[in-house]
């Protein structure tokens, strides 16, 4: 008897290496902010992103004369061009373009699973489409939430419990981990105010003490695109 695949919430990227065991498919989440703006760039033309963990790799490519993104603590970093507000990614001029981009946590993450047979991009614009994927592949997929500096952060796990509950609605998954149970439960008493649930959270408040309540706004609105990004050798495209 076949069973049904599994999907598996991984809190922060120190847990990966007691998760990864037995899964295929891996979906990194950021919602603040960086895989909401991966999905942006896409869904505005960007070609390719490299994303690279550390910032003196992101200066090395900025020295061979790629285009790159760097953000830490939410804010740009001196000296680069761009940040990490999805914002940003709605610009023409980045259409067609390769772009570097590196960022406090989501990147980190992304790297963390770099050895995966298949790694996408989840966030709470591109749920949807994300889990009618993920409904299609049928494998076991561990959805790791990026946190903040490797602690726990409601934001995705609240985006990891909705992608949770779709699978599970669909029939075809089943969870064996009181992390998925979680996560699930936080994701119903936060669907029907996103932005109002994450009134407290830590990374909201550091948002918005930098003026950035209009990203964290269009972080938090479901189904914009349906862009899928996912990792091809050491750059993403979708
Ligand atoms: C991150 O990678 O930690 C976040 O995306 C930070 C941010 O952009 O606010």
């Amino acid at each position: 008897m076949i069973s049904k695949p599994r999907v598996e919430v991984c809190f922060t990227p120190n847990l990966f290496p007691l998760h990864i065991e037995d899964f295929q498919v891996v979906v990194v989440i950021d919602v603040l902010r960086a895989t909401s703006a991966i999905c942006t760039a896409f869904h505005h033309g960007v070609k390719k992103i490299i994303p690279v963990s550390k910032l003196e790799e992101a200066i090395e490519y900025k020295e061979k004369g790629y285009i790159v993104a760097a953000e830490r603590k939410g804010k740009i970093v001196p000296g680069f061009d761009y940040g990490n507000s999805p914002f940003t990614y709605m610009n023409q001029n980045l259409k067609n373009k390769t772009l570097v981009l590196t960022t406090t946590n989501g990147t980190r993450a992304i790297n963390t699973a770099k050895n995966v047979e298949s790694l996408i991009i989840g966030s709470i614009i591109n749920l949807n489409a994300v889990c009618n994927h993920l409904i299609e592949l049928k494998k076991n997929v561990l959805l790791l939430c990026s946190g903040w500096q490797n602690k726990f952060c409601l934001e995705d796990t609240i985006c990891a419990g909705a992608i949770t509950d779709q699978l599970l609605k669909s029939g075809d998954f089943l969870i064996e981990n009181d992390s998925s149970i979680a996560s699930k439960y936080l994701f119903l008493s936060a669907k029907d105010n996103y932005f109002g649930y994450l009134k407290a959270s830590s990374h909201r408040k550091r948002l918005k003490k930098l003026n950035l309540n209009q990203d964290i706004k269009y972080c938090l609105t479901p189904n914009q695109t349906n862009v899928v990004p996912r990792r091809e050798k050491n750059y993403l495209i979708s």
